[in-house]
């Protein structure tokens, strides 16, 4: 029996544990590493995954009544910031991938969040120039940047949308009011994270009424946000730009247990950037993303790029030699990313995709054990190389992520985030939570006198992980898939496309699989699963091991010549409605 153990800081109670456990394991037995996952979701016309039943559904009615997957996204968002708070909403960032049928065109959407014009590269140094330990600087105001979601949803509905804007909070707004029950796993989110979450009255009062955490099956209802939703639906994303609820947004960032510097003009300032996708050659299909400020793409790109040129299909999913190649591809794209890649608009970076580049790269996987050791490249570069230092990369559960393709062939990929779990528990008076995602930025500024790419600046974007990505080939999408996992999210969907493309599984039995990752040389391997059981042949290569879990929230959509199907990731709660 395949299990998925949830990460230990969640687990409050065994009993709590157990049913977590019981409600995330996938059925069925697994052949080595090909679970017997349960039946993809298949339908001609439109699909949606996402990582919430209410808010998929909420998805699933406005694709249902004929509107577009932009449409969809933004009621899928509104509901997920509602009865998912933990992960992501109005007051964090997102990027978006989109594929526009009528015109045949792929694009991507930069909804990151953005720091403070009053920031300075030493935002996360205490006093003595020390880096601020990573709690200390998540929890409060000090971790926040300019949300970027709410004007994403705008955008996207402005391009592409072809229903009424007002009608999609319709869900959102309702469920506000009346209510819904809370999830198992909000609820041990918040058991989990009691403390932090009691810094702040605000916050406490919502996640632990009188003192008590929610409980799963409670009613939680949050009529503020209902409020916020209307306001939106009436005036657009401008209504939390500027006025009332911008006013409480920088006023509780700056009230907060440790006061940040977001300001009024900091909001009144954002702005969407549309930028180009970054595509990778795989099979012969391409593999499109998000660029910087995220390393998705890059990173993902990188990794494919490498292993094209190896035969993973003819080796299977149960080989070490596959992860061998696999696990040492992933360890030299993040030496590059940790090196090279951050915000574009602010770091110049080299050509990480540049086909020599790579395939010199791919000469190192032919050995036959583990790399020694693993450092960055030198890609070619446009401008003068700089002597950059790596960055540290510290990122913990929340975030999710949605896959939508419309009846007419319209597909979206969006990983949506406020980073940590609750991001940085500053609860805005909107009812929603604020985002930490500025400790994405390397805490140092220089390493041995070399200043780190990732570094903080003012109106500079931190270095993300998401990898929103939709596989195009002869021109059209035939994959969309995405998920939360912070740097391991690009280990996930790399493995999720390899799972797909060259050992046949369909997006459900790809998404469920069980993980193997490897970062920076240890290798992670999925706990209570099959991949444990390689843990003996993986240190026979020279990796070290770490048996864990592993929580991704991988949704996959195939789009295929007989229609579409999809898969949902029985590690969280989220579920592909189709029709
Ligand atoms: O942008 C990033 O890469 C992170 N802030 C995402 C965080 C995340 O996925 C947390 N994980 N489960």
């Amino acid at each position: 029996m395949l299990r998925v153990l949830l990460a230990t800081t969640l687990l409050a109670t065994p009993a709590l544990a157990q049913e977590a456990a019981d409600a995330v394991a996938p059925e069925g037995a697994t052949a080595g590493l090909t679970p017997e996952a349960a039946a993809p979701v298949t339908s001609q016309d439109w699909m949606v995954a996402a990582a919430n039943p209410l808010a998929a559904e909420a998805g699933a009615r406005v694709l249902r009544e004929g509107g577009s997957a932009a449409d969809a996204m933004v009621a899928v968002q509104a509901v997920l910031g509602l009865v998912e708070p933990q992960s992501s909403g109005l007051g964090g960032g997102a990027f978006l991938v989109y594929y526009d049928a009528a015109t045949g065109t792929l694009t991507t959407l930069d909804g990151r969040e953005t720091a403070p014009m009053a920031a300075t590269p030493k935002l996360f140094l205490t006093e003595d120039g020390e880096r601020m330990g990573f709690w200390d600087a998540v929890v409060g105001g000090l971790s926040v940047g300019t949300p970027g979601t709410p004007m994403l949803m705008e955008e996207a509905h402005r391009r592409w949308g072809t229903a009424s804007w007002s009608g999609l909070f319709d869900d959102a707004i309702g469920l506000a009011e009346d209510g819904f029950p809370t999830s198992l796993r909000l609820a041990m989110a918040v058991t989990g994270d009691a403390e932090r979450l009691s810094v702040h009255p605000e916050t406490a009062a919502y996640f632990l009424p009188g003192g008590t955490p929610l409980q799963k099956g409670e009613t939680l209802r949050n009529p503020a946000y209902a409020d916020t939703l209307r306001a939106m639906a009436e005036q657009g994303a401008d209504a939390l730009y500027e006025g009332e609820i911008a006013e409480g947004i920088v006023a509780a960032v700056r009230g907060a247990a440790q006061p940040g510097l977001l300001s009024l003009e900091d909001l009144a300032a954002y702005k969407v950037v549309e930028r180009e996708a970054v595509c990778a050659p795989y099979h012969g299909a391409e593999v499109c993303g998000m660029g910087p400020p995220s390393s998705g793409a890059l990173t993902v790109g990188q990794i494919l790029a490498m292993l094209d040129r190896y035969d993973l299909a003819a080796l299977g999913p149960d080989s070490p030699e596959a992860w061998r190649l696999i696990g040492d591809a992933s360890r030299l794209a993040f030496a590059d990313r940790g090196l090279y890649m951050a915000d574009s608009d602010f770091v110049p970076m080299p050509d990480l995709l540049d086909e020599a580049y790579l395939a010199g790269r791919a000469v190192l996987l032919s050995g036959d054990m583990a790399l020694e050791s693993v450092e960055p490249g030198t890609p070619p570069w446009d401008h003068a190389a700089l002597d950059l230092a790596p960055g540290l990369d510290l990122s913990l559960p929340s975030t999710s992520h949605i896959s939508i393709v419309d009846a007419d062939g319209n597909a979206l990929s969006m990983t949506t985030t406020i980073e940590n779990g609750f991001g940085s528990r500053v609860w805005a008076p909107g009812g929603f939570l604020l985002n930490n995602e500025l400790t994405d930025f390397s805490f140092a500024t220089h390493d041995d006198g070399r200043p780190v790419a990732n570094r903080v600046e003012p109106g500079k974007r931190p270095r993300s992980s998401m990898a929103p990505t939709i596989v195009m080939r002869d021109g059209a999408p035939v994959l969309v898939i995405g998920s939360p996992g912070g740097s391991r999210i690009i280990g996930y969907v790399a493995q999720a496309i390899v799972a797909h493309m060259d050992w046949g599984m369909d997006p459900q039995a790809a998404v469920s699989m069980p993980h193997l990752v490897n970062r920076f040389g240890t290798y992670d391997l999925e706990e209570g699963t099959a991949a444990a059981a390689l843990a003996p042949d993986l240190e026979a290569l020279g990796y070290e091991v770490n048996v864990r879990g592993l929580n991704s929230g991988l949704h996959a959509i195939a789009v295929t010549p007989d229609g579409l199907i999809g898969g949902a990731d029985p590690r969280r709660e989220g579920v592909a409605i189709g029709e």
